[in-house]
């Protein structure tokens, strides 16, 4: 027997700053767990772990914006985001916090030895500072244009689009995430991690890594052939780990220094809810120990620059072994974002279906090698035709013709056919291919296989044709149904970890009361189920998803865009001070002539009395308003100081208020006792 192999396995952790999402789901969750689970099949000695990311100006900003202390926020998110977890059936060992003090300890403590160790070194710089909101901006409180790839939206630490680090001072046009207004430049003095003086070990360690898909160490390798420049791992905030520092009154570690030491303190939480505070040391400093860390591929700079050089300065920690970083998952093509609408809503999803749908879907078309996207017409092919029609009906044949003739019970293979031998090395192979699979994150293949295996399974039983070798060959057709059942069996346990709940309705329907997850995969593979042993009750596994469901969900997809658009306007009109509402003057008018305006579709020409004068005003309000004559001796609010507008040709000295809806232009009229020339206020 091989030594256990010991494995620390993490997932990136989410900010509690919001809902996660299928896209968060598919780079570095479902592939984690999925490898989790089969490495516990096999026997590993492997931990899982995870947490929320808690601290950033992100937070605060949002927490913020809700009229909540960052750490209700928080509190809240950690919540939304476990119960998220349990949907989608991903179990870490444990799932731990930021925001807990063993991680403040520990990570000063990291910050800590690389300050002595000389690896931090403290520099006054320009940060963007707001004025009208008075703090220092980084990170995710501003925005602007990418300095590599030019897109719109970058963010002051990286550029969303091309993964690129950025410094807030080299956007392009920032502009405060808070307020919209563009930042001034001001000095204040933080520390950095002088990434310089790890570049020849980095360079060592991303070298020495042949076996990682081809576009994560190429673009680590680049980084650091370009020259690794310090980066400043302190923020002017009082929300996050101080630093721990006589001279740093009010400045707290980066949250991307900190977070990644969340991995550790989350396995420290692991270690002390076990009752064996020090077992975290077996993974941590343990050199076997592979360590794996699941991201999306915007991680990747701080997972593999940033974290192994913070790592490299403390004494004895191990570096990862592997970064297993998927591209980007979108939803109809397009990136998921929550602001835009452009999302599915979780709870509305797992009231209709089923954990496994959404995880063989999303595995199946996992974004390892390329970004890939959800879309609702994929799910209702993949669901239906994968999973009800090629699965679910391999398992029904085979349960419901062994209730009906075999008494529900495994019949013997007394003797076996050249097809059934050529089924029982297919799965033999099958479970090879697997472990391979499994063992080098290839979640898409997994998937494929899996699949291929009950095609293989329904094919064999067409051919087969149990139905009627039970009329002529009674013998041929008990080895196809035992052949049948060996073959749900070995489904059953192949599928586990992409599909639990459904592969465990399968075990139980084969008679088995034990849980999956208490089996061992090598040894599993090798048990065929007994002849003789009684079947359980069959079980409709997947309901075929009908194109109505899947057209409400188009459509409220679409709906949600569309009502968030119309928020999104109403909240992004800019805001102005009471001072610079004070400079619009407006006055009651009444109208006194009204012509429209020769070969204008809108205009019309006004002679209105502000009590001492008249004014002459070209208004858009035909549309409204087509006969003059309903127009004079009405009473309007005008803009009156308004600078005076040449309009086809003609003057017009100010501007009429009048509200637009869907029934029309409508002219806001004041109460008719009021007098021209008054001003409103
Ligand atoms: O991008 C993110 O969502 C980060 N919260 C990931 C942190 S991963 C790790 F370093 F903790
Ligand atoms: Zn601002």
């Amino acid at each position: 027997m091989c030594k256990k192999e010991t494995i620390l396995v993490t997932s990136a952790l989410p900010y509690a700053n919001g809902p996660i999402h299928f896209g968060h789901i598919a780079g570095a969750y479902l592939p984690a767990d999925i490898f989790v689970r089969f490495k516990k099949l096999y026997g590993a000695d492997i931990v899982y772990v995870s947490g929320t990311d808690e601290h950033g100006f992100a937070i605060t900003v949002s927490a913020q914006q809700e009229g909540n202390t960052p750490k209700k926020h928080v509190d809240h998110y950690n919540q939304v985001i476990q119960d998220i977890f349990k949907k989608f059936n991903v179990e870490f060992d444990n799932f731990s916090r930021t925001s807990l003090k063993h991680h403040y300890k520990l990570s000063q403590e990291f910050f800590t030895n690389l300050h002595k160790a000389n690896k931090i070194s403290e520099k006054t710089t320009d940060q963007l500072y707001c004025k009208s909101c008075n703090m220092f901006l980084a990170d995710r409180y501003v925005t602007g244009g990418c300095p590599h790839c030019e897109y719109e939206e970058a963010r002051g630490d990286e550029c969303p689009k091309c993964g690129n680090w950025i410094e807030a001072t080299e956007l392009k046009d920032p502009k405060c995430k808070v307020c919209c207004n563009t930042p001034v430049v001001k000095q204040t003095k933080h520390w950095f991690l002088d990434l310089g003086k790890f570049s020849d070990t980095l360079k060592t360690w991303i070298d020495s890594k042949k076996n990682w898909k081809p576009n994560v160490t190429n673009f680590i390798s680049a980084m650091i052939e370009q020259g690794l420049e310090s980066r400043p791992i302190t923020r002017d905030m009082d929300w996050g780990i101080p630093v721990p520092l006589e001279d740093a009154k009010g400045k707290v570690l980066y949250v991307w220094f900190d977070a990644p030491i969340g991995y550790i303190s989350s396995t420290m939480e692991w270690a002390e809810k076990k009752g064996e505070p020090d077992k975290w040391k077996d993974y941590w400093h343990n050199k076997d120990c592979r360590l794996v860390h699941f991201i999306g591929k915007d991680n990747l700079p701080f997972h593999c620059v940033v974290w192994p050089a913070v790592l490299m300065g403390q004494s004895d920690y191990i570096l990862p072994t592997d970064v297993p970083a998927n591209e980007f998952y979108n939803l109809e093509g397009k990136q998921f974002s929550k602001s835009t609408g452009w999302y599915v809503d979780l709870d509305g999803f797992f009231n209709k279906f089923q954990s496994d749908s959404i995880r063989y879907v999303i595995g199946a078309n996992a974004p390892e090698t390329k970004d890939s996207a959800f879309s609702w017409k994929d799910f209702q092919n993949k669901h239906n035709g994968d999973l009800a029609d090629t699965l679910g009906n391999l398992v029904n044949r085979a349960l419901k013709f062994t209730a009906s003739y075999f008494d529900n019970t495994v019949p013997e293979a007394s003797v076996l056919s050249e097809a059934d031998h050529t089924l029982l090395k297919k799965i033999k192979e099958t479970f090879t291919t697997l472990e391979n699979l499994y063992d080098t994150y290839q979640v898409r293949r997994v998937c494929y296989e899996i699949m291929e295996l009950a095609r293989v399974g329904n094919r064999y039983f067409d051919e087969q044709a149990p139905w009627s070798s039970r009329k002529t060959d009674i013998t041929k057709c008990a080895a196809t149904m035992n052949c049948t059942i060996q073959l749900v069996k070995a489904i059953a346990l192949a599928a586990y970890p992409v599909i639990p709940d459904a592969a465990q309705k399968m075990w139980h329907m084969l008679g088995y009361s034990h849980k999956i997850k208490s089996t061992n995969w090598l040894e599993e593979k090798l048990i065929q189920v007994p002849a003789g042993q009684a079947l359980g009750t069959a079980e409709v596994l997947f309901s075929k998803i009908d194109d109505k469901v899947i057209e409400e969900e188009i459509e409220k997809l679409n709906k949600m865009v569309s009502d968030e658009a119309e928020a999104t306007k109403e909240k992004n009109v800019p805001k102005i001070t009471f001072e610079e509402f004070q400079k619009i003057k407006l006055k009651i008018a009444e109208i006194l002539k009204a012509e429209p305006v020769k070969k204008s579709k809108k205009l019309m020409k006004l002679e209105v009395s502000l009590g001492k004068e008249q004014r002459q005003i070209i208004a858009g309000i035909k549309e409204g308003y087509s006969d003059p004559e309903k127009l004079i001796g009405k009473k309007v609010i005008v803009v009156s100081n308004l600078k005076t507008a040449k309009l086809m040709g003609l003057e017009s000295q100010g501007m009429l208020l009048a509200a637009h809806d869907d029934t029309g232009l409508h002219l806001i009229t004041p109460d008719s006792d009021a007098k021209p020339g008054s001003e409103v206020k």
